[in-house]
Order: C-alpha cells, then sequence, then structure tokens
C-alpha cells in the first residue's frame, strides 16, 4: 500500500464527509442494529478520531457498540459524533480512556510516548488496547524509527511504550477509506492480520473485526507486529486464506 495514501486527504475534511456521508446512510439512530452481532456492546474509547481513528470508530457504532471519540480539542468532533447519532460522543483523551472496555488507540506512532506516561496505568486496566498506529520514518523521523526497529517492531515498541496493555495490533495496513469500502464484502470478507500475547484479548479483537465485516487472522504474538506495517507483504488487501498463506513465510 502506497504511504501517500495515508496523506492524501485533509483530516478535518474527512471528519465532515464521514459525518455527512454517516447522516445520509442513516446509520444512526435507526441504521445501527441493537445489539451488536457478537453480543453485549462493548463501550470503546478511541484515542485519535482522526482518519483512521473516525473511520474504525464510525464502524464500531454502525455494528452497535457505544464509543467516545477523542481529542485535544473535543469540540472539533462535534460534526462527526453529531452524524452518527446517540451512541457516539466526543470526549477527551482521558474521557475516551476512562469510558472504553476497550481503547483503540490511533495516533501518529510518535504520540503513544505520551499516552503511556499520561494514561499507562489505566490502559493496563482495559481487557484490550487496539493499537493501529504505524511507525514513519517520513512522518515520524528517522529516529522514531530506528528505536522501533531496535525494539524488534512495532507490536514490542508499542508493549514498551504502554506496559501492561493487553494490545492487539490491527487494521494498520487498511486504508481508512477501505474501511467502509471493504466492509461485508459480499464476494468475500476481506481479512484483518492481527497479533497480540494475550489469548482474550486476541478473542475480543476478532470478535469486533467480526462484527464490523472483516475475517480476523491471528498470525502470532506481539514479536510479529513488525509485519503488521504498510509496505509488507501483509500490507494491503487480502483474503484471510492469502494472509495465513503468506504469514507462514515470516517469522
Ligand atoms: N490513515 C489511514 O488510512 C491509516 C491506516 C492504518 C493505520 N493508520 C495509522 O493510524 C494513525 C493515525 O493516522 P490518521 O491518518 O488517522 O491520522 P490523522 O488523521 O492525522 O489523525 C491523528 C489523530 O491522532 C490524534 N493525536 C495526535 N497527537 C495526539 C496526542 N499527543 N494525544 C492524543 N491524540 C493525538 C489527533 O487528535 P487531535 O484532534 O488532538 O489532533 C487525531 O485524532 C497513524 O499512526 C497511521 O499510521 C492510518
Amino acid at each position: 500500500m502506497a504511504r501517500d495514501q495515508f496523506a492524501d486527504h485533509d483530516r478535518r475534511d474527512f471528519l465532515r464527509i464521514a459525518a455527512s456521508g454517516a447522516a445520509l446512510l442513516g446509520l444512526a439512530p435507526f441504521g445501527a442494529p441493537a445489539q451488536p452481532a457478537g453480543g453485549a456492546p462493548l463501550k470503546i474509547g478511541m484515542v485519535g478520531s482522526g482518519r483512521e481513528g473516525g473511520a474504525l470508530g464510525t464502524a464500531l457504532v454502525k455494528a452497535g457498540h457505544p464509543v467516545m471519540f477523542s481529542s485535544r480539542h473535543p469540540e472539533q468532533l462535534k460534526g462527526l459524533v453529531d452524524g452518527l447519532g446517540p451512541r457516539a460522543q466526543a470526549g477527551t483523551v482521558e474521557q475516551a480512556i476512562a469510558f472504553g472496555d476497550v481503547v483503540a488507540i490511533v495516533v501518529p506512532y510518535t504520540a503513544i510516548e505520551q499516552i503511556g506516561k499520561d494514561h499507562g496505568a489505566a490502559l493496563a486496566k482495559k481487557a484490550l488496547v487496539i493499537d493501529v498506529s504505524n511507525p514513519s520514518a517520513r512522518r515520524d523521523g528517522k529516529d522514531l524509527a530506528k528505536w522501533v526497529e531496535q525494539q524488534g517492531g512495532a507490536g514490542l515498541a508499542t508493549a514498551k511504550l504502554l506496559p501492561g496493555a493487553h494490545i492487539v495490533r490491527g487494521f494498520n495496513a487498511i486504508n481508512y477509506l477501505k474501511l467502509a469500502e471493504d466492509a461485508h464484502r459480499p464476494d468475500g470478507l476481506v481479512g484483518v492480520p492481527i497479533v497480540g500475547d494475550d489469548q482474550n484479548a486476541l478473542a475480543t479483537a476478532s470478535s469486533l473485526i467480526r462484527e464490523i465485516g472483516f475475517e480476523p487472522v491471528v498470525v502470532g504474538g506481539l514479536s510479529m507486529g513488525k509485519y503488521l506495517v504498510p509496505g509488507t507483504p501483509l500490507g494491503g488487501e487480502h483474503t484471510a486464506a492469502e494472509i495465513r498463506q503468506i504469514a507462514a513465510g515470516l517469522h
């Protein structure tokens, strides 16, 4: 997947488009199911509600989960949450973490260190922390990229920054526009490779992924997180069978 895809659209444009799109689609309050397919709704806190976080949170609202989107400027998320109905709300990062049974971290990788310092204890108490953030030398600088590599890749690096958190990496190489476009694809579900060291967290992540219309594929522990970034063989779109085949050749 070309890295430029992540920089094509202005984030504020995305929030506006997502909000009006959700309203047009009638996702909420009437479009979302009363109960998620996987069972009881889980409260989701989104840390990062830009292009990817906004799209992922929107998919989770659509699947029937209450979602708190967050920003350092939560008032700027009004358009997004208004368009999604009563299951969506906006808050600060601290509020979203307190709200969530599950927290998704979808921020520039450089922000994770401070998030860990400020909220690490709260994040360690969550059943699942989904890490969608990718280190990028172009955006985050060569030093950060080198540090991540020295830790053994993005999975182990995030674990160092968020000690004790039940981390699952996932969605890392699925473009935010594709999250809506590829959900529930009738000609075969798109696979989502995930990695993690905690079986319960992996099970919860798998259930959420199925509910939003993709097929989860556990490809290993956090040490395999180095392959869950754009530009690796697992990047881009694959079926679950293709992911298993590709992952078998990685170590
Ligand atoms: N875009 C994609 O298609 C895509 C796909 C897969 C993975 N990713 C990964 O997802 C992450 C986000 O990408 P994006 O394209 O969604 O970026 P984006 O549109 O620029 O959004 C970034 C989000 O991070 C938040 N943020 C930034 N610094 C923060 C901090 N110190 N504390 C708390 N929140 C902070 C921003 O909130 P504020 O409102 O407070 O600025 C904003 O909500 C990146 O790591 C990227 O590699 C992106």
